[in-house]
């Protein structure tokens, strides 16, 4: 116990200023080969590519968890002890198991997660349970020296299935400190302003209650303020729709090697060897491992110099940021898109590679949405009289917000359609009451120059 409370290291953070590591088996994690991966993982994948400085890591993220999660454990030790409350009172027993989780809760995560899941089926929830309890790992062998069952405990804090309910929800539900940090950290790194909040109010309302995790009433504004700035971060940056043009491009990219792979698998196995499990569609744990940004980014620049034109063109546009282009579409505008295919592909492109139907509702999704069927991930607050009444009840602000679906839907396609001019018309982003006016009164069908331009 002394060894541990001298033991002490400090990273530096522009977010939280020191990150404090107390015990060793925190270190020993963070310097394994599978926690320092993901210093070669961007967080925000291709977003970095609209907001120019949203560089950082995984890792940065990860140790921000670790530091949200260890000031929270600090306070209620100090406040609300076991001791004397009981089952509504912090058991600082379970210190090290949820320090370990908030630490390693994203090590499973890979280069440009979200394309890269849906194209090669790959799971980084699955992938970090794996890296934690597999016997290969330097995670696992580290977790071990606590005991031979703990890589299991913070196993099962991941899972949501650790007994102790308050653990979990500190990791994992809907104002944990996941969230509390990737909002504060990526409206840092995107220079915008609409994602930050009140985090040190918060982390003095928030308490451990019997079954979970709840915050004081009289900290109803600073937790209204962490709700609608997340609002404000997914509608200004997560759905960005340029970021998901580039996304796009991706999708179609890693989809045409998968294609080509079956084809002349011969191709690449000689110009990029690490993707080669994921194209066959046959990985173990240690090819996921050697997967990061840089072994993409150089592939994509193998594949750019590639015989097939499709493959080198997507390599290119993706590499020199050139992102497809977009209009929004309804229900009703829907059934113009067939028509906006057949003029794209009139003007020589395969559509399967070079048009895509996108929606943000299919992005990770995180609004706030109370229910009363799934009452574990709401917010609560707790009033004076000791009772418990859900945020969105109490607060307007939220209630306005909370439990509709907001996004939309676009249909994505080459910059290059956008400079197809007529006589008459000019194709505007965005514009799909000027793209259906094209296409009734035949201006595009009669255009035949085409002139690329830069975005
Ligand atoms: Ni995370």
């Amino acid at each position: 116990m002394n060894e541990t409370m001298m033991f002490e290291k400090v990273f530096r953070d522009p977010i939280h200023h020191d990150i404090q590591v107390e015990h060793p088996i925190i270190l020993e994690l963070i310097n394994s080969k599978e926690f320092q991966r993901l210093r070669r993982i961007k967080q925000l994948g291709t977003t970095s590519l609209i907001f120019h400085t949203a560089e950082h890591s995984r890792f940065g993220h990860s140790l921000g968890v670790y530091e949200i999660t260890r000031q929270i454990l600090n306070f209620f030790t100090r406040q609300y002890p076991k001791d004397l409350l009981g089952d509504y009172g912090w058991d600082d027993t379970e210190r090290l198991v949820t320090l370990c989780a908030a630490l390693l809760h994203d090590v499973g995560h890979g280069p440009y997660s979200h394309t890269f899941e849906s194209i090669f089926k790959t799971n980084h929830e699955l992938l970090t349970i794996d890296i934690i309890t597999n016997e290969e790992t330097e995670i696992n062998q580290i977790l071990k020296k606590v005991s031979s069952t703990f890589p299991f405990e913070v196993a099962s804090v991941i899972q949501k299935n650790y007994p102790n309910q308050q653990v979990v929800q500190l990791i994992s539900s809907q104002i944990d400190a996941d969230r509390m940090d990737y909002l504060l950290r990526d409206a840092y790194f995107t220079g915008t302003e609409y994602g930050t909040f009140d985090l040190s109010r918060i982390l003095r309302v928030i308490r451990p209650h019997k079954d979970g995790i709840t915050f004081n009433a009289s900290g109803m504004h600073a937790v209204e303020d962490y709700i609608v700035s997340r609002y404000q971060m997914y509608m200004q940056v997560y759905f960005h729709p340029v970021s998901r043009g580039m996304e796009v491009i991706l999708d179609k990219l890693l989809k045409r090697a998968k294609e080509l792979y079956l084809i002349r698998p011969n191709y690449f196995e000689k110009s990029s060897p690490l993707m080669v499990p994921f194209l066959k569609n046959n990985f173990n744990l240690e090819d996921y491992l050697d997967l990061d940004d840089g072994v993409l980014t150089t592939s994509f620049h193998m594949w750019s110099k590639s015989y097939d034109p499709v493959l080198s063109d997507l390599a290119k546009r993706f590499l020199n940021r050139k992102p497809f282009k977009s209009v929004a579409y309804t229900d009703e505008t829907k059934k113009e898109l067939d028509l906006m295919r057949e003029l794209i592909e009139q003007q020589g492109y395969n559509t399967d590679y070079y048009t895509a139907e996108q929606s943000s509702f299919d992005l990770p999704y995180d609004f706030y949405k109370p229910s009363k069927e799934n009452n574990k991930t709401q917010i609560e607050l707790i009033q004076p009289d000791g009772s418990l009444i859900e945020l969105s009840r109490t607060s307007d602000l939220v209630a306005s917000l909370a439990g509709e679906n907001k996004g939309d839907q676009r249909f994505y396609f080459p910059s290059e359609m956008l400079a197809i001019k007529s006589d008459t018309y000019t194709l505007f982003e965005d514009d799909m009451e000027t793209f259906n006016n094209m296409i009734q009164n035949g201006a595009i069908k009669k255009t035949k120059e085409v002139n690329t331009h830069d975005n």
